[in-house]
C-alpha cells in the first residue's frame, strides 16, 4: 500500500520505517527539515535499537520523507502521529493535531479517491469523532464515509523497544465506523504481523482502550510500590512478595517491580489526561488519582531512609542514573528530577551519573556536578542514590569504597546488599 505518516517523532518513525520494511510504499510528512534529510539520506532521527538498520535500508528509496502535505494525495491511508502534550490542568493540547489534521483535509481536497485517516497519537474518547473529522471534512470538502474516514488505531510501543514492540505486539486496537475503513486498516498490518489478536471496535473504545492500558499499568506500579512501602515498614522484601502473588496468573508477573516510581512521556501524561477528562464529565478517578499520589511520594521516601543515615546538608551525594528508565537518554519526568531537587533542597552537592542521559539533564540542572563514571560520582560522597535501573550499577563492587561514607539507598534494585556498605532498598 501506499501510505503517508504525519509527524516522525518516536512513534511515526517507528511505524514508518517499520510498514516500509514490511514492503509498503511510505512517505513521512514533518515540517522539520533536518528530520526530512536525514530520513531521506537513510539516517534514523531518533535512537531507538534495530530503527538505524530499517532506515539505512529503506530510507530515500520505499521510505521517503517530506516537508510537503501535497504527497499524501499519492496515498491510501494517512498515520496522524503527531504529539499531544499536556496542558498546566493536565488535558491534553490538540493544537498539533487540529492542525495536522487542517492540512491533511487541504490536501484531500484536489484528491478524488477514497481515503483512510487513522488516528496514532493518543487522545481523548470523542477526538476522532468530535475534533478531527468535522475538520478533515471542512478542509476538504468532502463526506465522511464517502471521500474519506476516521479511524482510530493506538500505539503501544515502548521507547527502548519500540522497533521489536511494532513488529510483534500483543494486539492491534482498530477502532473505525466503516467496514471500508476496516478492511484497510487490516491490509496495512497484513504483512507485518502474524497471529496477533486485532480488536475491531469503536473509534471512542479504540481511544479509551490507549488511556486504559497506560494508566492501568502506572496504577499496577503505583499499587505494588504502596505495597512495598507497607513491606519495608515490616521489614519484608517486596520483591520476594511481588515473585509469589506473580505466579497468580491474575495477577501476573510482570510490572511489578517496585521502587522510586514511573516517569517518561506516556504514563503521568496520559494517567494526567484521563483523569482530567474524567473530572470534566463531573467524575473524580479515585484509584488513578492515588496512583499518581503514591508516585509522587517514592523519589522523597527514598530521600527520607538516606535522612535516617546521614545528614546531607554541605556533603556531596552521588545520584545514579538520570533517565526515565534503563535504555534511553530520555529524561521526561524522570524520577532523577524530584531526586535532585529534593537534595538540593536539603542543601547537598549532587554529583550525577548516567551512561546517556548526562547532556540532557545538564541543560535542566546547570548547577549539578556530572561525573564520566558511577565510580566518579561515589568518590568521596557521604551516600548515593540509585534511580535508573542501568545493569552497570549491578557490578558496582569496590567503588563503593571510595566514598566517606557509604551508605547506598537502592530506589531500583539493582545493587546488591553487601559486606562495608550500609545499604537501604526502598521497598525491601
Ligand atoms: C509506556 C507503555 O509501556 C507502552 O505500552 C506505551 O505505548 C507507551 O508508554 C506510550 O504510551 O507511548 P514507556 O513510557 O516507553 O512505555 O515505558 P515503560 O517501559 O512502560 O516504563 C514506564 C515507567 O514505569 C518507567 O519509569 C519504568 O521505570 C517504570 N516501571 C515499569 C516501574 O517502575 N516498575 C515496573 O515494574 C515497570
Amino acid at each position: 500500500m501506499r501510505i503517508s505518516i504525519v509527524g516522525s517523532g518516536y512513534v511515526g518513525t517507528t511505524v514508518a520505517a517499520c510498514l516500509a520494511d514490511a514492503g509498503h510504499e511510505v512517505v513521512n510528512v514533518d515540517i522539520d527539515e533536518e528530520v526530512v534529510d536525514a530520513i531521506n539520506a537513510g539516517e534514523a532521527p531518533i535512537h531507538e535499537p534495530g530503527l538505524d538498520e530499517l532506515v539505512a535500508a529503506h530510507g530515500g528509496d520505499r521510505l521517503r520523507a517530506t516537508t510537503d502535505y501535497g504527497a499524501i494525495r499519492d496515498t491510501d491511508v494517512t498515520f496522524l502521529a503527531l504529539p499531544t502534550p499536556s496542558n498546566e490542568d493536565g488535558s491534553i493540547d490538540l493544537s498539533a493535531m487540529e492542525a495536522g489534521a487542517r492540512s491533511v483535509g487541504e490536501a484531500l481536497a484536489e484528491k478524488d479517491d477514497y481515503h483512510l485517516v487513522v488516528v496514532k497519537s493518543t487522545v481523548i474518547p470523542g477526538t476522532a469523532e468530535e475534533t478531527l473529522t468535522p475538520i478533515i471534512a471542512e478542509a476538504s470538502g468532502g463526506t465522511e464515509g464517502e471521500d474519506f474516514d476516521v479511524a482510530s488505531n493506538p500505539e503501544f510501543l515502548r521507547e527502548g523497544s519500540a522497533v521489536a514492540d511494532f513488529q510483534q505486539p500483543d494486539k492491534l486496537v482498530f477502532g473505525a465506523t466503516t467496514e471500508r475503513a476496516f478492511a484497510r486498516l487490516r491490509a496495512v498490518y497484513d504483512s507485518v504481523v502474524d497471529d496477533v489478536p486485532v480488536v475491531e471496535t469503536g473509534r471512542r473504545e479504540a481511544e479509551m482502550i490507549k488511556y486504559a492500558n497506560n494508566a492501568f499499568l502506572a496504577a499496577k506500579v503505583s499499587l505494588i510500590n504502596d505495597l512495598g512501602n507497607v513491606c519495608k515498614e515490616y521489614g519484608v522484601d517486596a520483591y520476594e512478595v511481588a515473585d509469589a502473588i506473580g505466579l497468580d496468573d491474575r495477577i501476573g508477573e510482570r510490572f511489578l517491580r517496585s521502587g522510586v516510581g514511573w516517569g517518561g512521556s506516556c504514563f503521568p501524561k496520559d494517567v494526567d489526561a484521563i483523569r482530567a477528562a474524567a473530572r470534566a464529565e463531573g467524575y473524580e478517578p479515585q484509584m488513578l488519582d492515588a496512583a499518581v499520589a503514591v508516585n509522587d511520594c517514592q523519589p522523597e521516601r527514598l530521600l527520607a531512609l538516606l535522612d535516617g543515615h546521614v545528614d546531607v546538608a554541605g556533603q556531596r551525594v552521588a545520584v545514579l542514573g538520570l533517565s526515565f528508565k534503563p535504555g534511553t537518554d530520555d529524561i521526561r519526568n524522570s524520577r532523577a528530577i524530584p531526586v535532585i531537587e529534593g537534595l538540593q533542597e536539603r542543601g547537598a552537592t549532587v554529583v550525577a551519573y548516567d551512561p546517556v542521559a548526562v547532556a540532557e539533564m545538564r541543560e535542566q540542572f546547570p548547577d549539578v556536578a556530572y561525573a564520566d563514571s558511577a565510580a566518579d560520582a561515589l568518590v568521596d560522597a557521604a551516600g548515593a542514590v540509585v534511580v535508573t535501573d542501568w545493569d552497570e550499577f549491578a557490578a558496582l563492587d569496590s567503588e563503593f569504597d571510595a566514598m566517606a561514607r557509604p551508605v547506598v539507598v537502592d530506589g531500583r534494585h539493582v545493587v546488591e546488599r553487601r559486606e562495608g556498605i550500609t545499604y537501604e532498598g526502598l521497598t525491601w
